[in-house]
């Protein structure tokens, strides 16, 4: 089906808020090449270009990027540098068209833990875009959906925790407002590509009711049809949060309700 059709498809009534994506099956995409994996690396940034502004043309609210897990340092050397300059390189080649385009830029993640010369990237793409009003794009980097919940803990201790303690806790809201995402919606739509069924870690909190969409599409080769193909897939899913599918559930009148 053409890229134009999908898109007919989609109800720009019903667009998932917030958007996640694990990128993944860069090096698999290298090696069937017989390049190396940093190759694979390279290829991806076209992929970042089409999600990006795919999802900033269909009016996506939140896209989140799982870029760099706090796990990806067990990789070699060569390929942690590689991944880092070809974040600065996409940075510095994008920010302007990021920034035309109304887009928000944040990071997630223990981001503090980077070379300055990448802090310094990503600050400022962050300070350039801070005031747009468009999609919020959040780069997952240096990030553990573990490590996550425990910066939160630890934030809220520092914050009087004690004394929030005494007055009862806190509830899941005030908790999320701790997390690196605070105030944005959660993922609706929780996209893997490269065909790995896991969750490798990230937003372990924000995922509760996300729909999951996995494609066997190398991340390399992930285009805007395949956005437009997960969107539509995600419509025709029913969403029950743990309730019954609207048909099953009884329309009391008025007087049932006291039972
Ligand atoms: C995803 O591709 C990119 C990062 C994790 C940074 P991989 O590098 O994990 O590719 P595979 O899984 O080895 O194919
Ligand atoms: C998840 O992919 C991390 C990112 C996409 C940044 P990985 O390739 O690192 O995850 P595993 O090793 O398959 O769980
Ligand atoms: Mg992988």
């Amino acid at each position: 089906m053409k890229v134009s059709e999908l898109l007919q498809q989609i109800d720009r009534g019903a667009l998932p808020a917030h958007i996640a994506i694990i990128m993944d099956g860069n090096g698999r995409w290298a090696r069937k090449r017989g390049l190396p994996r940093v190759a694979g690396h390279r290829a991806g940034i076209n992929a970042v270009r089409q999600v990006v502004e795919g999802s900033a043309e269909l009016g996506i609210s939140v896209l989140t990027l799982y870029a760099f897990s706090l796990d990806n340092w067990k990789r070699p050397h060569i390929e942690v540098t590689t991944l880092m300059q070809l974040l600065k390189e996409y940075l510095n080649k994008e920010l302007e068209n990021i920034h035309k385009n109304n887009i928000r830029f944040r990071t997630i993640g223990r981001t503090e833990a980077l070379d300055a010369s990448v802090r310094a990237e990503l600050e400022k793409g962050v300070s350039r875009t801070r005031n747009n009003t468009g999609m919020l794009f959040n780069v997952a980097l240096n990030y553990g959906g573990r490590a996550e919940i425990v910066d939160a803990v630890n934030r809220l201790l520092n914050n009087g925790g004690k004394e929030l303690a005494a007055t009862g806790g806190i509830s899941e809201k005030d908790f999320a407002q701790y997390l690196y995402t605070a105030g944005q919606p959660d993922p609706d739509l929780l996209i893997r590509t490269s065909g790995e069924l896991r969750i490798s870690n990230f937003l372990l909190w924000q995922i509760a009711y996300a729909e999951i969409w996995v494609t066997e599409t190398l991340w390399p080769d992930f285009e805007k049809q395949h956005l437009y193909q997960a969107i539509i897939a995600f419509q025709k899913r029913e969403r029950r949060y743990g309730g019954l599918e609207p048909q099953l559930v009884p329309t009391l009148a008025l007087g049932d309700r006291k039972m």
